[in-house]
């Protein structure tokens, strides 16, 4: 198999972050600064713990994936970003209460110098913040251009290589896609014209894929999954994922749901609903965001479990998600699901879930793999949509010629197979 030429990691990567006080984005980044000076371990990354299998199977070798692949280290990252809110990224997660202070303190100086620059923001796209540290300007055309100066600062005054940006922001309210979305010149007009079908979100990305730099969707909004972004990004050479991290009930139901449809049991329904009291929590409280982020919720089984082609098993479904903003809970999510299944002549039986989770603490170890990920991507010559990468989110990005994967584990076979493309190595159809 042909090696892909892949330019070197040299020199420090930016990592912009949208929503850079929030809890995800504060608790990836404290993470990352703790990880790397080996005061705690990076669990839950791909990228730092995992393994592959190089050569033939015989031979039995296993590299790790940062040893194997040309990654970025995470001693080069260099944090920017942009907030509503001015704190700094100390204050900032103190205020998420996700990580303690004994483990903040030991990065108190990194995190403190981390101050956020001033947001693109729209309240009608997040109608429970009120944001103070919002950029203002004549049309969403300029906002644009202001992120693009934004990003070329924070590129020359930290003497960087290379630069990849991810969402951590809130999730928007509902967008459908409108003809405005379609073609690069009707996006750039409606951007002009102060649309308002354009959301905060997809000035940052529209800026972001201007400057060549890969864009990262860790929430439901339209943003990048639109025709005008994948052209524009075909166009600047430059990847693009999403969306929504997949880290807890929906990474549960894109594995109990295959195992379901691999044994033949049938499912009757499926209701998931959750318990959250972070800021996220509280802007999924508004039927707007929750309306985009159910969206993204509801695709997974029907994708796994193919009712068209098994009527008998999967023709008749309910399935239903909440979420309940319940603030004594803070980051810490507790999900329930209740499936109705039914096996042998049709006998119903019924399956529970309660997951104790932690919302941020299983997001920020995706949020390093994707962003040391698409800085490969860049590096390796791929542009458009990267659906190798489809393993880290609830809703992948696909384009009208594709449909989405949604199996975990199918999923990770096929990242590791790019993976092993990229340098070379013969592709495995099994779980290494
Ligand atoms: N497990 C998870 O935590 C998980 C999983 C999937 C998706 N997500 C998504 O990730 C996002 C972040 O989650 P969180 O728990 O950190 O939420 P959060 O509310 O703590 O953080 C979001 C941050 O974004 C900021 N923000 C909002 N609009 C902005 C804008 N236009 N520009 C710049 N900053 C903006 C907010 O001020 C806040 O600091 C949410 O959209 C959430 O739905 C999280």
């Amino acid at each position: 198999m042909e090696k892909i030429q892949i330019k070197e990691a040299k020199g420090k990567l930016g990592v912009l972050v949208v929503g850079v006080g929030g809890a995800v984005a504060t608790t990836f980044i404290a993470g990352t600064f703790i990880t790397r000076k080996g005061l705690g371990i990076p669990v839950g990354s791909i990228t730092q713990l995992a393994t592959m299998r190089v050569g033939k199977r015989e031979e039995n070798r296993f590299l790790k994936i940062k040893e194997a692949i040309p990654l970025a280290s995470t001693k080069d990252l260099v944090f920017g970003g942009w907030d509503i809110f001015e704190d700094n990224a100390y204050e900032a997660a103190r205020h998420a209460e996700v990580l303690t202070i004994e483990d903040l303190d030991k990065v108190k100086d990194e995190l403190q110098a981390l101050k956020p620059m001033k947001a693109v923001f729209d309240q009608n796209f997040v109608k429970r913040l009120h944001g103070t540290w919002v950029k203002e300007a004549p049309t969403k055309w300029d906002l644009k251009e202001a992120v693009r100066k934004d990003i070329r600062e924070f590129k020359a005054n930290n003497h960087l290589d290379r630069v990849v940006c991810i969402w951590c922001g809130s999730t928007e309210v509902y967008l459908k896609l409108g003809d405005v979305h379609r073609t690069l010149p009707a996006l750039q007009q409606a951007m002009k014209g102060n649309s308002p079908e354009i959301a905060p979100s997809m000035i940052y990305a529209y800026a972001c894929l201007e400057e060549g730099i890969p864009y990262i969707s860790g929430a439901p909004n339209l943003t990048v999954d639109m025709p005008a972004m994948w052209d524009f990004s075909a166009q600047t050479q430059t990847p693009i994922c999403g969306k929504d991290f997949k880290t807890g009930q929906t990474m549960l139901k894109t594995v109990l749901s295959p195992m379901l449809k691999t044994r033949m049991l049938g499912l009757n329904g499926w209701f998931s609903t959750n318990i959250l009291g972070n800021r996220d929590g509280e802007v999924l409280d508004d039927p707007g965001s929750f309306k985009t982020k159910e969206e993204s919720k509801l695709s997974v089984i029907d994708n796994i479990l193919q009712p068209d082609l098994y009527p008998q098993l999967y023709g008749n479904v309910y399935h239903k998600v909440r979420i309940n903003y319940y603030p004594p809970r803070k980051d810490n999510k507790e999900g329930w699901d209740n499936i109705d299944i039914f096996g042998w002549l049709g006998y119903p039986m019924q399956l529970k879930v309660d997951f104790l989770c932690r919302d941020s603490i299983l997001a920020a170890p995706l949020c390093l793999d994707l962003v040391l990920f698409t800085d490969l991507a860049k590096r390796a010559g791929l542009s458009g949509i990267q659906s190798w990468l489809s393993f880290y989110f609830k809703s992948p990005m696909h384009d009208n010629d594709h449909i989405a994967e949604h199996d975990l584990f199918i999923q990770y076979i096929k990242l590791k197979n790019t993976l092993r493309q990229l340098i070379g190595e013969e592709t495995i159809d099994y779980i290494d």
